[in-house]
């Protein structure tokens, strides 16, 4: 485990609970985005599984990225951008997702733009994990989110630091 590529807290999220829409904010090489996707395929065919990536995807990431994606089989979006300006465009296009990966732009205005979008695509038991927590942008980000709508756990992952899981209460 490390702070890039695989993360067993989402493999064994996805897994658990049979996640076909994934959808990651800060993709960088696309490790992550292809073991989640790996993990998803254990329970559903690959073309089911529906991957939605953001980054700004520097040289040739983009490229990279979408080739480690075609393998897997699943179908995917990418797109290219500061989250603070792609989000906004094309959240309202976007299906309700079964887990959200926010893990971009470490500063309190990006982390706090990416949960204002990543929030309104959350169903009743969509998983939202925030990485890096242990970032004061992060960390003030997580802080003022509304507790009496949303139940948020802080763990520390092995070797990664704190992450947080958003649920919304129900
Ligand atoms: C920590 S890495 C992501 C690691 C990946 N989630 C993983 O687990 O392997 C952060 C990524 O966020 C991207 N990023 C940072 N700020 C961003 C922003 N404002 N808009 C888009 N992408 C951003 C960077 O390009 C970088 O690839």
């Amino acid at each position: 485990m490390s702070w890039y590529g695989s993360h067993s807290f989402l493999n064994e999220y996805i897994c658990e609970n049979t996640c076909k829409r994934i959808m990651e904010i800060g993709v960088y090489t696309g490790e992550n985005a292809r073991t989640m996707v790996e993990a998803a395929v254990r329970n559903v065919p690959p073309g089911e599984v529906e991957y939605y990536g953001f980054d700004f995807f520097m040289g040739a990431r983009l490229r990279e990225v979408r080739q480690k994606l075609e393998k897997t089989g699943c179908k995917f979006q990418l797109f290219k951008g500061d989250t603070v300006d792609t989000l906004p465009k094309v959240v309202t296009t976007l299906p309700i997702m079964d887990v959200i990966f926010i893990d971009g732009g470490k500063s309190y205005s990006e982390a706090r733009s990416d949960w204002e979008h990543a929030k309104t695509l959350m169903h009743d038991g969509t998983a939202v994990f925030v990485h890096n927590v242990d970032f004061s942008g992060v960390r003030s980000m997580v802080d003022s989110i509304s507790r009496s709508q949303y139940r948020v756990k802080l763990f520390r992952a092995p070797f990664e630091g704190e992450v947080a899981l958003i649920k919304k209460k129900t």
